[in-house]
């Protein structure tokens, strides 16, 4: 049984950002690893994250985490090889999963090799159905990361996109005309899914949006969907990002 979500989000505000998510991960992954041997956890591109992962393996409680035993995977992913700059996991990888000697039986990265990024997409949906416990017939994630962007996008889930109205598949490749490009995410239906569901957000720039999300939980903006229905919502913010709340 999962325990019902709590009505609204845990929101927490933190002076030395990077740091204390790191510590609330190790915190996390300590009591998840009470009950379960083996973690599944989506991670999410962007700056932010990036912060959040170095101070990871920076932090001298690091060897508390039971490394070997959590498989990640990605949360989206741009068109491009991991080797390119723009790669989510590329930067996952060099930030994360390297300095700390994550076995390579434990990467999940979504497949960008392909021309055809509707086949990547049901590939990588296939992965995720091979590998992640299923609750209820869909699979479930133990935490994923998200991050936002000023437009209020989560994951690739951008304003006016396909992608926010996709109620079955679990990883589509979305067309973001914003953006001029197409990017695979996953969706709803496996972000509302997921047992726990962590934003990362940092820096004024986001404060306007933050606030828009969270005090006015305005429909428009993709971010204000991710509520997973039995699973717990964390919001984990810095100060300035924290300042129109
Ligand atoms: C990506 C992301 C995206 C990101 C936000 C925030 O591929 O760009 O996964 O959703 O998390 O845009 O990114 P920043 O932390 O860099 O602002």
């Amino acid at each position: 049984m999962n325990t019902p979500s709590p009505p609204h989000p845990d929101v927490r505000i933190f002076a030395s950002f990077a740091e204390e998510a790191a510590r609330f991960f190790e915190e996390w992954s300590q009591r998840a690893f009470a009950s379960r041997d083996t973690l599944h956890v989506a991670l999410s591109g962007g700056s932010t994250p990036e912060a959040v992962y170095d101070a990871l393996v920076q932090s001298s409680r690091r060897d508390s985490v039971r490394w070997s035993h959590i498989h990640f995977y990605m949360g989206d992913e741009r068109p491009v090889p991991t080797e390119h700059a723009d790669s989510n996991w590329g930067m996952a990888s060099r930030a994360l999963l390297d300095p700390l000697d994550v076995p390579t039986v434990n990467h999940h990265p979504m497949p960008t090799q392909t021309e055809d990024l509707d086949e990547a997409a049901k590939l990588y949906a296939g992965n995720l159905h091979r590998l992640l416990p299923h609750v209820d017939g869909t699979p479930q994630f133990d935490l994923i990361f998200l991050g936002i962007g000023i437009d209020g996008h989560t994951a690739s889930l951008f304003p006016g996109t396909a992608a926010l109205e996709e109620t079955r598949r679990y990883v589509v490749a979305n067309e973001v005309p914003q953006l001029e490009t197409t990017r695979l995410t996953l969706t709803y239906p496996i972000l509302n899914h997921a047992r726990s569901v962590v934003f990362l957000v940092s820096g004024e720039r986001k404060s306007a949006i933050v606030s828009r999300i969270l005090k006015e939980a305005d429909p428009d903006l993709p971010a204000t969907h991710v509520k997973p229905a039995q699973g717990s919502l964390t919001w984990l913010l810095d100060r300035p990002a924290a300042s129109k709340l």
